[in-house]
């Protein structure tokens, strides 16, 4: 059986259909790709995958369990973690306050998380691994109001991992990055992704990226699937080459 499963979805907004018939799934440590291009749907399908919109029709299966329907701190606790394409951290906290208010809520110790670590020694030394992980240890004491884009982006991937995600689900993990942060950033996630075990989902439009990180990559245009491969597979797909990559892949 499929880790995640995505059967028939369909959501539309009035009269305009985000989503078509979205099928596709997912084996557990995949790297997989949701490409297409802006308003293809990607991030309703995000929304969809996480309880934040329900679809019209159709459902998602994680883990064995149906998972349409379940409200989204549910669908967190068992097990998907997510970022979203606009930054969601406290800005006025610092690096090391948001990852431990994070996990505070993860483990639901406590209500009212600030300044609380000295009661809590095993979560501040957590949030402190966590922040290793990301590549945060040094500016853990930084507000997180002062951090460049990039390292804001790898905060939030700090904060999904709170939750102990065994699908994180990142929606454009590298946009406004520098090249230099983006391949950082790819080789954090590659490096988490194997070490962890942890399945990967994530939208991204520089394809230099898809194709270099990705197992698996589902292309979807004007709401509908079009194509769903390997990158080898979808690199030599005339459909998705007429219709989305363009001139991009004809060096390959
Ligand atoms: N909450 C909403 N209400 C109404 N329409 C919406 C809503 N969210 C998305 N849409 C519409 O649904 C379509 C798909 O949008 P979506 O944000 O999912 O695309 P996307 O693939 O994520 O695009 P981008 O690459 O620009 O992020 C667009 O036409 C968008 O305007
Ligand atoms: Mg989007």
């Amino acid at each position: 059986m499929a880790f995640l499963e995505i059967n028939g979805v369909v959501k539309s907004f009035g009269g305009l259909r985000a989503l078509q018939d979205v099928s596709f799934s997912v084996r557990q440590g995949e790297i997989r790709a949701i490409i297409g291009p802006n308003g293809a749907g990607k991030s309703t399908l995000f929304n969809v995958m996480t309880g934040l919109f329900p679809p019209d029709s159709g459902e998602v299966v994680f883990d064995g369990v149906r998972i349409t329907g379940v409200l989204p701190f549910r669908i967190i606790r068992m097990g998907i973690g997510r970022s979203f394409q606009i930054t969601n951290i406290f800005p006025r906290m610092t690096v090391f306050e948001n990852v431990q208010v994070a996990l505070f809520a993860h483990h639901r110790k406590s209500r009212n998380p600030f300044g609380m670590a000295r009661r809590y020694p095993s979560v501040a030394a957590e949030a402190l691994a966590i922040l290793g992980q990301v590549g945060l240890s040094e500016k853990h004491e930084l507000s997180a109001s002062i951090l460049s884009h990039g390292d804001q982006k790898r905060l939030e991937i700090a904060i999904s991992l709170a939750s102990r995600p065994r699908l994180l689900m990142l929606d454009e993990p590298t946009a406004g990055m520098s090249r230099f942060e983006s391949r950082e950033t790819v080789e954090l996630l590659r490096t988490i992704s194997r070490e962890q075990g942890l399945t990967l989902v994530f939208t991204e439009h520089d394809m230099d990226i898809v194709f270099g990180i990705s197992e698996k990559i589902v292309v979807l245009q004007q709401g509908g699937v079009i194509a769903d491969g390997t990158p080898a597979e979808i690199k030599a797909n005339p459909r998705v080459r007429k219709a989305y990559l363009g001139e991009e892949t004809t060096e390959s």
